[in-house]
């Protein structure tokens, strides 16, 4: 690395969560005002960044995986500088060196965007930066994602000490943005053309700034700007005001999703991932969110197989899931993650019985999804329009206000436009539709 010239032209592959995609976009947008350019074949690229997520071991399996296959890829390649920033960076520091001794650079992720300073001053031996305290948070820029659309983000780090989760580890405590800083940025992506922002935050409704909090921030943002959609994500049960449903209802801007982690359907279960709170609470908050918006998109996370967890207590989630009715969910194996409490607990529901209760409840949810669906036939959805499907060039891809892909026959619309379709069929994951003639 010694004599190798500064690197010009990078690849950047993003593992995770929305959170990394956002930082990913920023750190684009720094190293391109620095000179670098982005390249879209890693083989064209002198320098390689893989931003990682440490979530569940398969997330880090999959990173390791990546490190291994650019292993022998450095071996004809020695003068490619290889970072690895983000969670899993920050999670294994140095020991990502033993790991992997062919990586160069181990930025965590309150330091990744200050990886242009160090490539500049890189001098040979290998660079891990995980303290936090990075760059002042209202300095750094959100960014968009495409021409339509971009993440903004309120907060980074989480308060929460949900047993099982690696995040605030890897992330560190919550540090909320200003309103200002947020406005400021809303105004200035949608003077650039943007359409949709969303807000992002591991938990948004535990944001505060000064005397700004969430719901107060969403009608900052939806008064003072021009942006024609805001959607946010995630929220947290125990966090989620009357106030924020009230903003929903008030606000048209406010686009009508919301992604609501429920995470198991037992109290006792959810008592000992230290959620804050029971099932009945929870309930509370879908009625009050369907009664007042009765067109809210409700989707969800959720967790099987976490310690102790029994026959019985896995069949209550199975229950809440066939009550609740969502939308959609992403569904896990409970993963154990070194450092935290539940790490301490012994990880007993066996890897046959976790496998088992997550394609039970897979199966269900996809049974519910498809129901769910059935209720947009014959309405019409004003629709995003993102490109073509991915399948097949006959059809466009847009997304719904409810935040769901819906295919409709290509009438060579430009991406980031804003269609009516008519819903015309539906299955588990996806809505079909047509053109609503418009003017
Ligand atoms: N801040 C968000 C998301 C955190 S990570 C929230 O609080 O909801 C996204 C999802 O990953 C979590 O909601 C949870 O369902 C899942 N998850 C987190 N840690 C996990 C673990 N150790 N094993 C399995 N799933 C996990
Ligand atoms: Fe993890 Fe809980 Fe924070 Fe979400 S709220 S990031 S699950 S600790
Ligand atoms: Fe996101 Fe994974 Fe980090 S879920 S916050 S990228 S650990």
């Amino acid at each position: 690395m010694e004599n190798s010239p500064r690197p010009h032209k990078f690849h950047i592959t993003t593992f995770g969560c929305q959170m990394n995609l956002a930082d990913s976009s920023t750190l684009v947008s720094i190293l391109s005002d620095s000179g670098f350019q982005r390249v879209a074949d890693e083989k064209d690229a002198d320098l390689i960044i893989l931003n990682t997520c440490s979530v569940r071991d398969k997330a880090e399996q999959r990173v390791l995986g990546r490190l291994g296959e650019l292993r022998r890829y450095k071996q004809m390649r020695p003068d490619v500088r290889l970072a690895v920033v983000g969670c899993m960076a920050q999670r294994l520091g140095k020991e990502l060196l033993e790991l992997a001794p062919q990586v160069d650079i181990v930025l965590g992720t309150d330091r990744l965007f200050e990886l242009p300073q160090v490539l500049a001053r890189s001098n040979g031996s290998a660079a891990v930066m995980t303290a936090f305290g990075g760059r002042a948070i209202d300095e750094i820029e959100p960014v968009r994602e495409t021409a339509y659309s971009a993440f903004v983000t309120v907060s980074r780090g989480c308060d929460n000490e949900c047993s099982y989760c690696i995040v605030p580890f890897v992330r560190g405590g919550e540090r909320a943005h200003s309103a200002d800083h947020i406005v400021a940025s809303v105004r200035r992506l949608s003077d650039e053309g943007v359409l949709e922002v969303t807000l992002l935050g591991q938990n948004v409704n535990s944001y505060r700034h000064g005397h700004v909090d969430f719901p107060r921030l969403l009608r900052r943002v939806a008064g003072e700007t021009d942006i024609p959609r805001l959607r946010f994500m995630t929220s947290h049960p125990k966090d989620l005001s009357d106030e924020l449903v009230e903003v929903m209802t008030a606000e048209p801007k406010l686009m009508p999703h919301v992604h609501l982690p429920l995470q198991s359907g037992c109290d006792r279960v959810l008592a000992i991932m230290g959620r804050g709170y029971t099932l009945a609470h929870y309930r509370k908050i879908v009625d009050n969110l369907r009664r007042r918006l009765p067109y809210v998109a409700l989707t969800t996370d959720l967790i099987v197989g976490f310690p102790s967890e029994t026959e019985e207590e896995f069949r209550q989630t199975l229950e809440a899931v066939g009550d609740i009715q969502y939308d959609a969910a992403f569904m896990f194996r409970y993963s154990v993650r070194p450092g935290t409490a539940a790490a301490q607990l012994p990880d007993d529901v066996s890897e046959a019985d976790k496998i088992r209760r997550l394609s039970e409840l897979i199966k269900l949810q996809q049974k519910i999804g498809h129901q769910r669906n059935q209720r947009e036939l014959g309405q019409v959805r004003f629709s995003l329009v993102e490109g073509f499907s991915r399948r097949s060039s006959e059809f466009q891809r847009a997304r719904t206000e409810g935040n769901k892909t819906v295919l409709f026959k290509a009438a060579d619309l430009k991406p980031g436009t804003m269609a009516p379709i008519r819903i015309t069929s539906a299955d588990a994951f996806t809505l079909h539709g047509e053109l609503v003639e418009w003017s």
